[in-house]
């Protein structure tokens, strides 16, 4: 034992001088500064589905019981109160949600089983006080609600901001319908199915309307597509590691996307159970041809079924269908 202390001591002592590992700092470009991610508890329901946002309070749609949250929220979309209320019956459908144009601050909601349109004041003042009922439209069956004033299959309806035209992703039979809205003319469009399948999440947005494919059961696309005036399909295909297999549902563009060129992408494990729930922010150059920056973040609770973006001024919120819950993503 007396030999043996000093022996480590010499054989620490001559490692020390021989050892030639360096450690250098490295640069950090693209590293998220300052990100914040923050997931809001709703009350349990089994399909949590679209939101809105008035003044300071979110409105969130429950399908599964017909239940619309009402959630109170600070700057950053950190929920501070939620309130739960029953619209018609637990087996309602309340499904779709959107702002009034001709009403602003009121909102519209759709019933999909009662096939109804109702037209309410989400009453901001409180978050626990119940919404009012201002105007209710029956809906000729089967209407089913209906949702963003399509039908279920399509399910989302954008109108091309240069030529006018209505265009509708034909979900699983991989088309775009365009409708001729003085005519009434319809021709399909197909999606290159070498680009990936199921064209969904379709909205107006810079220069055409841009869309997502979401995939099949068994695997993402990581592509999303752009529709110009002529119709022309030029589709995106993410490049990063989780990116490039997104299951892509939705996209949003940020509110300053006319000087940011960002928009947002939502992965989601909705139709196949392996595919990583995500948000995904992507930087245009300034024709919105070319992606010049790509930044993906894992949402924490996975399998969520991820299933709509809102973002405002200060956050990005995403729903997640399966887990009664709302993510915010902000950087203070
Ligand atoms: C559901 O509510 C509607 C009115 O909103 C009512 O007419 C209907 O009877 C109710 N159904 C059930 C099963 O309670
Ligand atoms: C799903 O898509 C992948 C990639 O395109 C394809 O290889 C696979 O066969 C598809 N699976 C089904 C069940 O269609």
């Amino acid at each position: 034992m007396m030999m043996l202390i000093p022996c480590l001591i010499i054989l620490l002592f001559i490692n020390s001088i021989v050892a030639d590992v360096t450690i250098t700092s490295v640069p950090s470009a693209g590293l998220p500064s300052n990100q914040y991610i923050i997931e809001n508890q709703l009350p349990l329901s089994e399909q949590t589905h679209e939101l809105v946002k008035v003044e300071d309070i979110v409105l969130v749609s429950q399908m599964s019981n017909s239940v619309l949250v009402k959630v109170q929220v600070d700057k950053y979309g950190i929920a501070q109160h939620v309130a739960g209320f029953q619209i018609a019956n637990s087996t309602s459908g309340l499904h779709g949600l959107a702002h009034s144009t001709k009403n602003p601050g009121m909102v519209w909601l759709t019933l999909e089983t009662d096939n109804k349109l109702l037209l309410i004041d989400p009453v901001t003042a409180s978050v626990t006080d119940a919404p009012k009922v201002i105007k209710e439209i029956n809906v000729p069956q089967p209407g089913n609600g209906p949702h963003y004033i399509g039908v279920a299959h399509p399910i989302f309806i954008a109108q091309h901001p240069i030529n006018k035209m209505f265009y509708s992703g034909e979900d699983d039979s991989s088309k775009i319908i365009k409708i001729n809205p003085a005519t009434g003319n319809t021709i399909q469009i197909d999606v290159d199915s070498s680009a990936g399948t199921t064209p969904v999440g379709m909205i107006s947005g810079p220069k055409g309307i841009w869309f997502t494919l979401l995939g099949n059961a068994t695997a993402g696309t990581g592509t999303f597509g752009f529709i110009d005036q002529d119709d022309k399909i030029v589709y995106h295909k993410l490049t990063s590691p989780l990116g490039k297999d997104a299951a892509l549902l939705h996209l949003a563009f940020d509110v300053a996307y006319e000087t940011n060129y960002k928009m947002y992408l939502l992965s989601s494990s909705i139709d196949n159970p392996n595919a990583l729930d995500m948000v995904i922010k992507v930087t245009f150059d300034e024709q919105w041809t070319t992606i010049k920056d790509e930044e993906v973040i894992v949402i924490p609770t996975q399998q969520c079924k991820a299933h709509r973006l809102l973002p405002t001024q200060f956050n990005v919120f995403a729903t997640e269908l399966a887990a009664s819950k709302f993510l915010t993503l902000f950087s203070p």
